[in-house]
């Protein structure tokens, strides 16, 4: 058998996936229900929800659940609900983040919209890991665990609430990565870069500062997402950070050279 014809075994691996209502997250949770993976859908908005199972190549594989992540209690539910469908959840992906508003620089960002974004990426991405996590230590089962940072995470946004929130992210990864090693649960990040799809508003000029020459799509994310979630691809493989940007971090004061001429 090749070695990418099975990424997953579909009698031992579910998964969940935050924010599976649009973007990045819903792709790579239409591809793992197109893997043969049943999958939680989890996001705030319920007609996303049922719109992104409803266009998923498998929808009978999909579970919706729909809560607001910012809330603890939601995230205990979620946890409930997806052990109760699955009977326990091997593949996690946090994806789920609030809209980032360029109104919401450094002296106008609210108290609230800061801790919403802290909540959603960080309180919610560590306690959902966590707890996870210990299901599958006590059942001794392998995991796989990504989290959508940012390159954010490492240069400004003029978002101080979302570049804090997704620098915190990024150290999360390493912690949880080193924390559950052991016990066979890898943890990583996939880190996009512009990416026309719903959480970033884009402005097609930005193509001209990215090497491949086009801003990314949710569905550029989704091959990469799964080839780290796969323990048969990526078994040995914890603690990294995938940048899937088409080369715009490599955008410095130099223009490339003309090629061509
Ligand atoms: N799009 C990009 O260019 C880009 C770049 C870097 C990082 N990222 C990260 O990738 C992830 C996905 O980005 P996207 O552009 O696909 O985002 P998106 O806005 O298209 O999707 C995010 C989803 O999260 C859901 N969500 C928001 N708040 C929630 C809450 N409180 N509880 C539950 N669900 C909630 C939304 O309803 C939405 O469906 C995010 O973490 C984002 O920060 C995106």
């Amino acid at each position: 058998m090749s070695l990418f014809s099975a990424p997953f075994d579909p009698a031992a691996d579910t998964a969940l996936v935050t924010g599976a209502g649009n973007g990045i997250g819903r792709a790579i949770a239409q591809a793992l229900v197109g893997e043969g993976v049943r999958t939680v859908f989890a996001d705030v908005s319920a007609e996303r929800v049922s719109a992104a199972i409803a266009a998923s190549a498998r929808p009978e594989l999909a579970v919706p659940w729909v809560g607001d992540l910012a809330k603890l209690e939601a995230c205990d539910a979620l946890l409930a609900a997806s052990r109760a469908a699955l009977g326990g959840v091997t593949h996690f992906v946090h994806s789920a983040s609030p809209p980032r508003r360029e109104a919401d620089h450094a002296l106008a960002v609210d108290r609230r919209t800061w801790q919403e974004m802290h909540a959603v990426n960080l309180d919610a991405g560590f306690h959902l890991a966590r707890e996870l996590a210990k299901g599958l230590i006590a059942a001794k089962r392998p995991g796989s665990f990504l989290f959508l940072t940012s390159l954010h995470a490492g240069t400004p946004r003029n978002l101080p609430h979302y570049s804090t929130a997704k620098a915190g992210m990024a150290m999360l990864v390493k912690e949880l990565a080193k924390s559950f090693g052991r016990h066979n649960i890898r943890v990583n990040a996939l880190v996009p870069g512009a990416i026309a799809a719903g959480g970033f508003v884009a402005d097609a000029s930005l193509a001209r500062h990215i090497p491949l020459g086009r801003l990314g799509e949710a569905n550029d994310l989704a091959p990469m997402a799964l080839s780290v979630l796969s323990n048969k691809i990526s078994g040995y493989v914890t603690g990294a950070a995938f940048v899937v940007d088409g080369g715009l971090s490599l955008t410095n004061w130099f223009e490339a050279p003309v090629l061509d001429e």
